[in-house]
């Protein structure tokens, strides 16, 4: 036998060999090429960013900053400090990630083990399944009412001893549904630790944190992505019971947020102006999203409480009105699968990118998306 040969793939533990990698939307440069319509002639509206970017006052801040030769500090003492004011939370409940993602996997990395379960609320953001499945426990997804909201009566018998996390989107990713409160408090008197996401809570208006206040085993995610316009440099926070705090900081890499991640996040905490102007924009251009939407045809959207509107296509193909759109510069999301049949999300974006998207919808002929 030679022993120089190693058949490497076959040491990769069994349960990644068959992980299904995450499905990124592709950059704008790569479809501005295979389009042909410049950068700044599409609208973005596939991957609910905030189309206004960070406020003036960070790009002046990290523009002016000295300090991206050292190592950032891996407690984020001051950022701590600024979120726990900004929260109302004591700063040592909170954690820092590189974008909520890595929460939700250092959650995982750090709640369980093979053979555990894990109740998520379909359908729903990817990335509980992911790191779940990436931890190696066992998934159990938990369908959602028709309306997608929550079911708390489904969830209880999917529970076993085994049962270590559920995962909650409030609001729901990508459905923009909301989180009724007396579902928040049903999913907790269940007793097992519960994760409310609220990367889209500047949008809703609506927080859990007196929840997580009173109830050790409830959890909040938060993210500079969507309000802060900060989705590029990857930075999210979560709010934990001070032990899981402790714990999650001292398994997580040390370096894990950036330097110019920590600047900008601190700058954008710091212009409330900024921030209550973006997302009233946002708000007000949803309403306009949502008349346009309604206006085709071919959509059925429905009531969203963040910066996305989903809708039901009707009488033609989810997947090819996704693609005469995005032939006409415009890019939104499209669905179709067992629990998200023939449907797009689109994001909110600017006024003109809105404009653009009711010009692209009207000029779309009914045999370019035929069902
Ligand atoms: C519900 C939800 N949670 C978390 C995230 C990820 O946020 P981040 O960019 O901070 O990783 C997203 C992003 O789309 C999301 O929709």
């Amino acid at each position: 036998m030679n022993r120089t040969r190693v058949a490497i793939a076959s040491l990769i533990r069994p349960h990644l060999r068959a992980a299904e990698p995450y499905q990124p939307v592709q950059s704008l440069e790569a479809l501005s090429a295979e389009i042909g319509i410049p950068v700044d002639r599409i609208a973005k509206l596939d991957a609910n960013e905030n189309p206004y970017g960070p406020s003036p006052q960070v790009l002046a801040k990290l523009a002016g900053y000295r300090g991206f030769h050292r190592y950032p500090d891996p407690i984020h003492d001051d950022l701590r400090a600024a979120l726990g004011a900004y929260w109302g939370a004591a700063p040592e409940r909170i954690v820092l990630g590189a974008g909520a993602d890595e929460l939700i996997d250092l959650i995982c990395r750090l709640f369980l083990g093979p053979e555990d379960e894990v109740i998520d609320l379909v359908p729903t953001f990817g990335m509980y399944r992911f790191s779940t499945e990436i931890a190696g426990a066992v998934y159990r997804p938990v369908r959602r009412r028709a309306d997608f909201s929550v079911d708390v009566a489904a969830v209880r018998p999917a529970l076993t001893p085994r049962t270590k996390l559920i995962w909650v989107a409030a609001p729901n990713n990508p459905t923009g549904t909301p989180l009724d409160p007396a579902d928040a408090e049903a999913l907790a008197a269940l007793g097992v630790p519960l994760v409310i996401d609220e990367a889209y809570a500047e949008f809703s208006g609506v927080t859990f944190r007196a929840l997580a206040e009173r109830l050790e085993h409830v959890m909040l995610l938060r993210t500079f992505s969507k309000w802060a316009g900060l989705a590029g440099l990857r930075i999210g926070y979560g709010l934990f019971p001070p032990a899981v705090a402790e714990a999650l900081l001292t398994i997580k890499p040390p370096y894990n947020v950036n330097v110019a991640a920590a600047v900008a996040a601190r700058a954008a905490l710091e212009d409330a102006d900024h921030r209550e102007r973006t997302v009233a924009a946002i708000l007000a251009e949803r309403g306009r999203l949502v008349g346009t939407l309604a206006a085709s045809p071919y959509l059925r959207p429905i009531p969203s409480a963040a910066n996305f509107v989903f809708c039901s296509v009707v009488g033609a193909s989810a997947r090819a009105l996704r693609d005469a759109l995005r032939r006409r510069g415009v890019l939104v999301r499209y669905y179709d699968t067992p629990l998200l049949e023939n449907a797009i999300r689109v994001s909110v974006g600017r006024p003109e990118d809105t404009d653009q998207l009711a010009a692209a919808l009207a000029a779309v002929r009914p045999e370019e998306v035929d069902a």
